[in-house]
């Protein structure tokens, strides 16, 4: 357990599922769009209920699945130590093993940590509390014997862009720049933090 500032960061149980899938579904589904408009918000609201569910299914299935080196991480106040208002996951994923800085036309892809999942309630943003979970995760991920740490994020997402920027993520591969250039979608980084030499697993 990781006790900094206010927040105190544990590892998830079955008991903050519902939290959790609360948190991903008002961080991930909900559009700043939806205060203005009524219809968007109307439909939003129908589909909640289901998206939610269906969230917590999968969650139910990583927290059964006894796969090591997979977590979920919440952060909790001390106003209500029961309910989490943050989290984020910790799984292994393969990556290229090349940066985007070497000319190549193909990579070996090497199974890393990856960071997934990372939401703020939208109550609890500002305070810190996504830097803080974060630092956690590198400290478990050291735990477990490895030295780096990768993570997606959608070019568009700025306000993730800069707290990863902050904490020394580093872009090491962009994707779907065929559809940004056709259709003008956003791209998706994959960045990596290296997180120290000492670890024996790479
Ligand atoms: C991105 C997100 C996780 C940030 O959580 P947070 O707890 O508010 O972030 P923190 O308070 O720890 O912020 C740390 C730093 O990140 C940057 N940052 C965070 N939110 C920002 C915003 N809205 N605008 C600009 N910079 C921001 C700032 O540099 C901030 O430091 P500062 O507050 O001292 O300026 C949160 O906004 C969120 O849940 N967004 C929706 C889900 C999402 O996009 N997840 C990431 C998927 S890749």
């Amino acid at each position: 357990m990781h006790r900094q500032s206010s927040f105190t960061i544990r590892h998830a149980s079955s008991r903050d599922v519902g939290h959790v899938a609360d948190i991903l579904t008002e961080s991930f589904y909900r559009s700043p769009e939806d205060q203005v408009n009524l219809l968007l918000r109307c439909f939003t609201d129908l589909v909640y209920p289901l998206l939610r569910y269906g969230i917590m299914l999968d969650l139910n299935s990583r927290f059964d699945d006894k796969t090591p080196c997979y977590a979920c991480l919440v952060a909790t106040h001390p106003s209500n130590n029961f309910q989490a208002i943050a989290s984020l996951e910790i799984c292994m994923r393969h990556v290229p093993a090349k940066s985007y800085r070497d000319f190549w036309l193909w990579s070996e892809m090497n199974q890393h940590p990856y960071i997934f999942n990372l939401a703020v309630h939208p109550q609890w943003r500002r305070r810190g509390v996504a830097k803080q979970l974060l630092l956690a995760a590198e400290q478990t991920v050291k735990q477990w014997g490895f030295s780096s740490l990768y993570m997606h994020v959608l070019e568009s997402n700025q306000p993730a862009r800069n707290l990863y920027d902050r904490l020394g993520y580093r872009l090491h591969h962009h994707e779907g720049t065929v559809s940004y250039w056709i259709l003008g979608r956003p791209r998706r980084f994959l960045l990596q933090k290296i997180l120290g030499s000492s670890y024996n697993k790479g």
